[in-house]
């Protein structure tokens, strides 16, 4: 399962980069305003991390688009920005009308705020790159989303559609196992989020125990203590 950031905070996403190895990035217009910096030099920002490899970074067209002509316009000229940007769509009729026309261009898309397997399948006849699902904004409203995943899979699956499932809205890391698990080809989250999935406290506890016994060991080499 692929690794992707979601983000728009440049010195976040230049630490994913390097220190995670992330394999792409999503970013959302609520991501945009956050970075405090006009859309297009953000994205242009993002892009430069990105030059040179071949890890999709999703941007988002203006969501006030409900004319899918227009939503491929600004679909079209935002993909001629750089090489690894996907074009992010919202779930509407008219959004999957437009990822059609624009994967009849060549241009990948990202059918984003997913709650339903119709929803992911009508993105998939349309032939949208990928798909993500919206789990953390399902359980927030009190919806269970355990079966979204593996729903998802089953159908991809069943009828070879090559559309990629990025689980999205990750709250914590057994979400991200369980979507692993339930066939999603990638998890999206959030820089607090990853970095707690690093932690646990039995791993805490035990680097404790270790560095005790360490600093209890006779060493031919200095004594090290106090590292943990
Ligand atoms: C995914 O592509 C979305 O940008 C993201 O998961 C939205 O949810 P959040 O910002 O509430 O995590």
């Amino acid at each position: 399962m692929k690794m992707f950031l979601d983000s728009a905070q440049v010195d976040e996403i230049r630490h994913a980069l390097e220190v995670w190895d992330i394999d792409g990035l999503t970013t959302n217009p609520r991501h945009v305003m956050t970075s405090g910096k006009p859309f297009r030099q953000v994205i242009g920002e993002i892009a430069e991390l990105f030059a040179g490899t071949d890890k999709p970074l999703s941007v988002e067209v203006n969501p006030h688009l409900t004319d899918w002509e227009q939503i491929v316009e600004e679909g079209t000229e935002l993909s001629k920005l750089s090489p690894n940007f996907v074009i992010k769509v919202g779930a509407s009729e008219s959004g999957f009308r437009a990822i059609r026309e624009l994967a009849r261009r060549g241009i990948r898309t990202n059918a984003t705020l997913i709650f339903t397997t119709t929803q992911a399948w009508h993105a998939a006849r349309s032939e949208a790159t990928f798909v993500s699902p919206f789990l953390g904004w399902k359980e927030q409203h009190g919806d269970p989303a355990d079966a979204l995943i593996p729903e998802v899979a089953a159908m991809l699956e069943e009828f070879d559609y090559p559309t990629q499932i990025i689980a999205a809205a990750i709250r914590n890391a057994r979400q991200m196992a369980d979507a692993a698990l339930a066939g999603a080809h990638c998890v999206t989250a959030g820089f607090s989020v990853y970095e707690q999935s690093f932690k646990n406290p039995y791993t805490h506890f035990g680097e404790q125990v270790f560095c005790d016994a360490w600093d209890a060991t006779a060493h031919t080499d200095q004594q090290v203590t106090g590292g943990c």
